[in-house]
């Protein structure tokens, strides 16, 4: 029986309304399974060592939900673009280059050495079309502990000659790499991944669907992201006005697929995805980057559709999942003025419960300290931010640690149950 008692200032957000904060508490795991945190440590395991942080925080682990790893390569560059044209320019050419194993190693090494580094315990992550690169990039992250479903995608239409498959070989390369790579992790599985729409054709979206059911896999992509792209589908797919009907026909929202984006949903499609339990990722950053719109966050959750943050590295630049917190706020105000006050703004719990526990249920129970949850944490060492610690409480200390702090602040990250 493996036993990790961590002591030091404890904060998590079970429900979103309001932090729960624990103050020189005693976080209790054994093996794998939070049994509570306690104020006083249970005589029953007073003989056992402390891991005592001191006046650090001990917070729940960062979930990036929505990340491309090979565009890690050139992330910063090109954001004066719109999502169709940076595509063409920076993502396709550079995600050619992961044909060389070689080069593959060399980036995805360096990509979840970044992740790591963040505080990132858990990711959904977009890989390239390149089964052989793809798992490279599992072998990686499952080396620096980062617990996570990754795609080999799919792109099979509408996709440069250098970058697109045929539908046959498309299918057939995503089942044979399932099943070389569904049981070979630990901490990282197979998803099933069509880079979006407008790049697959009606025959491997039926074809995908296929495998979802077959292999009982999760399902990640984009969706309703910008309005280029939903005119595409919408003219390749006229018997439908949205493209949450589209995935649906092929089977491919489940109450474990997660979409990026969703910044312009119909009435008809926030009752769909919450119907189905289809995760959203919002990803702040890239959606003002690439110019693609302000998603209406507080409807979807208002809707009671399940929530959580992603980077989208490289339509964000930062990898940091404090980042994504602190600019989801941010776009959430510009949302409410948008909405003519419609739409609420996000609080600052709210935002950190979507970084942590509302992309952990992805997971499993994962993202909380609540009993029965996984040990997934950070600690962070708020010192070097100017905190006059005695003055502020401590929803203040980490709604601080929200917008200033970045990995210079990660004192340890614990995955799984394990110190990664
Ligand atoms: N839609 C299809 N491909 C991409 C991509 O690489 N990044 C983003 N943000 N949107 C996409
Ligand atoms: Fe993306």
């Amino acid at each position: 029986m493996s036993t990790i008692i961590l002591r030091g200032n404890i904060i998590h957000t079970p429900t979103r309304e309001r932090f729960v904060c624990i103050p020189g508490g005693y976080l209790v795991t054994v093996d794998n399974e939070i049994r509570g945190v306690y104020e006083e440590l249970p005589e029953a395991y007073r003989s056992l060592p402390v891991l005592d942080y001191g006046d650090q925080l001990i917070i729940p682990g960062l979930c990036d939900m929505h990340v491309h790893a090979p565009q890690f390569v050139y992330r910063g560059l090109g954001l004066d673009l719109q999502l169709m044209d940076w595509l063409d320019r920076y993502a396709f050419p550079t995600e050619a280059r992961f044909a060389d194993p070689a080069y593959a190693r060399i980036y995805y090494e360096a990509f979840a050495d970044a992740m790591a580094k963040n505080g990132t315990t858990r990711a959904v992550v977009f890989g390239t079309l390149h089964a052989e690169a793809t798992e490279i990039l599992m072998e990686e992250l499952e080396k620096k502990r980062i617990a996570a479903y990754v795609g080999k995608i799919n792109m099979d239409t509408l996709s440069p000659d250098y970058l697109c498959e045929t539908p046959k070989q498309s299918l057939a390369d995503t089942e044979r790499w399932i099943l070389k790579t569904k049981e070979a992790y630990r901490l990282v599985k197979p998803a099933i991944t069509p880079r979006f729409i407008p790049t697959c054709s009606s025959e491997v979206l039926e074809g995908l669907g296929r495998l979802r059911e077959t292999y009982d896999l999760p399902v990640h992509s984009h969706l309703s992201e910008d309005l280029g792209e939903m005119q595409i589908v919408r003219e390749r797919y006229p018997e439908y006005d949205n493209d949450s009907d589209v995935y649906d026909r092929f089977g491919l929202f489940t109450d474990h697929t997660v979409m990026a984006h969703f910044i312009y949903p119909t009435e008809h499609e926030l009752d769909l995805v919450a119907r189905r339990g289809v995760t959203i990722a919002h990803c702040p950053q890239s959606n003002g980057n690439v110019a693609a719109g302000i998603p209406p966050i507080r409807r979807m959750l208002d809707k009671g559709i399940k929530v959580g943050l992603g980077s989208d590295v490289a339509g964000g630049y930062s990898l940091c999942m404090l980042r994504a917190m602190s600019e989801a706020v941010y776009l959430s105000k510009l949302q409410w003025l948008k909405s003519e006050k419609q739409d609420a703004a996000l609080s600052i719990p709210e935002a950190f419960y979507l970084g942590t526990k509302g992309g952990g249920q992805f997971f499993g129970k994962v993202g909380s300290f609540e009993p029965g949850y996984e040990l997934d944490a950070l600690v962070i060492d708020d010192g070097s931010l100017g905190v006059a610690a005695d003055h502020l409480t401590l929803e203040e200390r980490i709604e601080r640690v929200m917008h200033l702090a970045d990995d210079r602040n990660l004192t340890a990250r614990y995955v799984a149950g394990e110190r990664a």
